[in-house]
């Protein structure tokens, strides 16, 4: 038995959402193929353009999802896990999410719907935890469960998946250096004073207000960030300017992505995601920074 899954890439944060927002987006992700074998013992592909990827099924993120759940069963089962992998590891649009999120949809649909969507996305969250050292789930959960989604509880978990304007269309611009979740994770601050917790919660309630309803006025004033971005853009070359950029083309918001190094910008419209996306490629052309561009739906 085998089947071959595709799983989107995600943007985790959304803005003021540190750890609690996450959407998919729509075409961008990876395709992983999983096989039952006849023996017990778990093979996982090598991946051409990531030579430097563990394979060993105790350090691969598709490897410690699988024996998880397998484990949970009891069961001793032998696997072939194939991954294609389009976007890069250390991208900050949810590579290493999609390689878990797509394992544990994969390999439950191989073992006739074991486990309910909540307990993949906890599965999945094991792959984070593994990569970053911390078990966020805003980019699993987006990638398992599609659309727009808020980590409503970490204890026990509780996922919401909320509405969103059909026309909204986000650019990402990925520029090509490394930021790791893990580093990025460890300069965040540990605690917030009272002000600034009530300046986020009002963020967050005008943007998730703002999606629900459409009404874009709100979503723009929401998406401001206290938590991640204002330490984590120093370092992503250019944020300032990109961000500047984005706004001046009438972007609803502009962020970074995950832990960056990507950024990405809500736009109203295709037309002014295009514009934002050729902007920002020149953008980077002219930092002799190499770049890829995705415009992309919810
Ligand atoms: N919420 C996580 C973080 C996502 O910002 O560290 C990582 O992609």
């Amino acid at each position: 038995k085998k089947i071959k899954v595709f799983a989107p890439a995600t943007i985790a944060n959304v803005g003021p959402g540190y750890d609690i927002l996450g959407l998919a987006l729509e075409g961008v992700g990876e395709h992983l193929e999983i096989e039952l074998l006849d023996s017990d013992a778990i093979i996982i592909h090598p991946i051409p353009e990531y030579p430097d990827l563990p394979l060993s099924p105790n350090e691969n993120i598709a490897g410690i999802v699988a024996q998880a759940m397998l484990n949970q069963l009891g069961l001793k089962q032998g696997l072939s896990i194939k991954i294609e992998k389009a976007v890069k590891p250390g991208s900050g649009l949810g590579s290493s999410g999609c390689t878990a999120a797509a394992t544990a949809f994969a390999l439950n649909e191989l073992l006739d719907q074991a486990f309910s969507q909540l307990e993949l996305v906890e599965f999945a969250m094991l792959g984070e935890k593994a990569t970053s050292g911390k078990a966020h789930a805003d980019n699993v959960a987006a990638s398992l469960v599609g659309g727009f989604c808020i980590i409503k509880s970490y204890h026990p978990l509780e996922i919401l998946n909320i509405p969103f304007p059909k026309e909204l269309r986000i650019v990402v611009a990925h520029p090509q250096i490394e930021v790791k979740t893990a580093d990025s994770k460890k300069i965040l601050k540990k605690e917030m004073v009272l002000p600034d917790v009530i300046t986020q919660m009002g963020n967050i309630a005008a943007l998730i207000s703002g999606l629900t309803t459409s009404n874009y006025d709100w979503i723009r004033s929401g998406m401001n960030d206290l938590i991640a971005e204002p330490i984590r853009s120093y370092l992503i070359p250019g944020f300032a300017q990109a961000k500047s950029l984005a706004m001046e083309t009438g972007a609803l918001g502009c962020s970074i992505s995950g832990s960056g190094p990507s950024i990405f910008a809500f736009c109203e419209n295709e037309n002014q995601a295009k514009e934002v996306g050729d902007k920002w490629k020149q953008f980077y052309a002219d930092l002799e920074i190499d770049s890829k561009i995705y415009l992309s739906k919810i």
